[in-house]
């Protein structure tokens, strides 16, 4: 039995008081007594905070907690899950260098790594069901490979030990967890030199923080945390603190959710106003055995119902109809909430590249939250009768 449960993390080393509850120091700099304490703070000869840009007792609180639960030698905590990211990017890669990227993954990511090549970062993609493809793109300019454990939206599953296998030791794997979390799989133990998550999504799971985590060793931790604090994207203290509270729960989240999923993708997949249904518990998705094989708990609570009708006004109907769940551009809340991806996340790609990569207008991303699944059941199958019935 493990003795890192999260509901025991958290409480920072010394605190004036005995409060249950860790405080929060919301502070811009901390008091130091004179330059000797000063070196000695800066040479890492002695544990402190000087200033919250850089270091913060609530981040390195959380910190330690992403990667006790990772099973990481350190932790670092970033401005949201884009700003782990652009923090990975700016201090693995330089101009002239390569990154790899999978070619089905969070839409912003997309993004984020074509912006790069104005700095003169080129990026590739590969399918990540197929760790082969990369033989043929690592080259000495590739400075990175990031993948998703399960990818946004369309639940492609990648096999993290087969594709580490791939590469040569220099070349560090990037994890994005955010989908799985450190309950469902811990990509570090597989093979990849940093994990990261959009804590704003199920490491808080409370739907009110924008936060992003990484783990990995200690120097790379480090260099990614003087990135973040030099283009300033450091976390603040107080989503740190929620974050924090959200993790303790983080077990009971992901096994309710996990479990509530599959009872709703296996009781609505028949349903006539549902023209296919995109998990990894169906037997006919493309990662079915590799999940099974992967993720013995589950892959998460989010699944895709591509409705019968044509287009979006297929999906308008859908959301008038199911008007008690919300429609919300985010993930993992405590509450389910539904998305479309073709006009959110990959609202920025053209039809026809959306088209390529499997995204039609049709598909609603459900996240699966915490209500019981007779409730959800209920108003997810009368909202699709109003789409069988058009
Ligand atoms: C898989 C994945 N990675 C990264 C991000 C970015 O995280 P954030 O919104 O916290 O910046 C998201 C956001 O939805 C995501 O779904």
């Amino acid at each position: 039995m493990k003795n890192n449960h999260p509901a025991r993390m958290g409480h920072p080393h010394a605190s004036a008081t005995t409060s249950s509850s860790p405080p929060i120091y919301q502070s811009t700099a901390f008091d130091v007594p004179d330059l000797d304490v000063l070196e000695k703070l800066y040479s890492g000869k002695l544990h402190g905070d000087i200033y919250t840009r850089d270091s913060n007792p609530n981040h390195r609180a959380l910190a330690e907690c992403i990667a006790s639960l990772e099973g990481a030698e350190s932790g670092a905590v970033f401005a949201s899950g884009m700003g782990a990211l652009g923090s990975i990017f700016l201090t693995l890669a330089s101009a002239g260098d390569n990154v790899i990227l999978a070619q089905a993954i969070y839409g912003k990511t997309m993004q984020l790594a074509h912006r790069m090549q104005r700095f003169g970062i080129t990026v590739s993609t590969f399918d990540a069901t197929k760790p082969e493809e990369l033989k043929t793109l690592i080259s000495e300019k590739t400075r990175f490979v990031l993948i998703e454990t399960v990818s946004n939206p369309l639940l492609e599953v990648a096999d993290i030990e087969a594709i580490a296998g791939m590469l040569p030791p220099e070349i560090p794997l990037v994890v994005d967890s955010t989908f799985t979390t450190p309950e469902l799989i811990r990509p570090c133990q597989l093979g990849a030199s940093i994990v990261m998550h959009s804590a704003s999504k199920y490491l808080n799971g409370h739907g009110d923080v924008m936060l992003g985590v990484a783990a990995g060793s200690e120097r790379l931790m480090k260099r990614l945390n003087s990135t973040a604090s030099v283009f300033g994207q450091n976390a603040n203290p107080f989503e740190s603190w929620l974050c924090q509270r959200g993790l303790k729960t983080l077990p009971l989240r992901m096994s309710q959710t996990c479990q509530t999923t599959l009872q709703l993708v296996s009781s609505l997949a028949g349903h006539p106003g549902v023209r296919k249904i995109h998990h990894p518990s169906m037997p006919d998705h493309p990662a079915f055995t590799t999940a099974q094989r992967l993720y013995p708990r589950g892959t998460g609570g989010i699944f895709v119902i591509e409705l019968a009708g044509e287009g979006k006004a297929s999906v308008n109907a859908f959301m008038q109809a199911a008007s008690s769940i919300p429609f919300a551009a985010t993930l993992a809340d405590a509450r389910t909430t539904l998305s479309h991806p073709a006009s959110t996340s990959h609202r920025f790609m053209s039809p026809a590249a959306r088209a390529a990569i499997g995204i039609r207008d049709e598909m609603v991303r459900i996240s699966v939250g915490l209500e019981p699944f007779e409730l959800l059941e209920g108003e997810l199958s009368a909202a699709l009768n109003v789409i069988a019935k058009r």
